[in-house]
């Protein structure tokens, strides 16, 4: 029922971002957001291994509650459903211990959702191309947003509405074409700035 994500992938930090995280210890949850395909997952596994914190996908976390999958939901229940699934799912997950949360690419544009990020994590936006994340998407068929005719016009419809409101997140992560490890110590790069800054 789950999607690949969910499996329990062991991740051994390289000794880079052993280095990066050392001694980085974020006092609320870090929160990845971004458009589907900007790596939220893989950088967010990533990175919970080298800050020695628990990951949860938020997607997968809903997907469990409901017992349903993301596409089931979409499709039985219709999109104002999921979203409120989603809003539940994830105020619980921040009101539990510190942890790496992925969300999914629309959890940071509902606005009680957002408020709720703002109030209890830190987030980060990571932003990637138009061309990183249709090649990304197109790995997998699972996203109802972009069984469309046309899921390049979807995501570039999906950009100019959603990054005015990603941009208001704590933090801004270019994710490139390259490796996710890049994406990972820039991320711990920018969370060390950010702490040192409110410390
Ligand atoms: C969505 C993104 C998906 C998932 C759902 C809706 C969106 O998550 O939550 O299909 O609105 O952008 P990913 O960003 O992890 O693909």
């Amino acid at each position: 029922m789950n999607r690949p994500e969910s499996s329990e992938e062991r991740v051994e930090p390289s000794a880079e971002l052993r280095r990066l995280a050392q001694d980085l210890k974020p006092p609320r949850t870090v929160a990845l957001v971004g458009l589907m395909g900007a790596g939220k997952t893989t950088v967010g596994r990533r990175l919970a291994a080298a800050l020695q914190l628990p990951f949860v996908d938020a997607d997968v976390a809903i997907s469990e509650a409901a017992g349903r999958t993301i596409p089931e939901i979409f499709s039985e229940h219709g999109e104002d459903e999921f979203r409120r699934g989603e809003r539940q799912v994830i105020a619980r997950l921040l009101t539990g211990p510190v942890h790496v949360l992925a969300t999914g690419g629309g959890a940071f544009i509902d606005t009680r959702t957002r408020a709720l990020m703002k109030e209890r994590a830190i987030s980060i936006w990571l932003k990637a191309p138009l061309d990183v994340l249709m090649k990304r998407v197109e790995k997998r068929g699972d996203r109802p947003l972009l069984q469309q005719d046309d899921p390049r016009a979807v995501m570039e419809r999906l950009i100019a509405e959603r990054y005015p409101i990603y941009s208001e997140a704590d933090l801004i992560v270019e994710s490139s074409s390259g490796p996710h490890n890049i994406a990972v110590a820039a991320v711990l790069e920018a969370l060390r700035g950010h702490l040192t800054k409110q410390a």
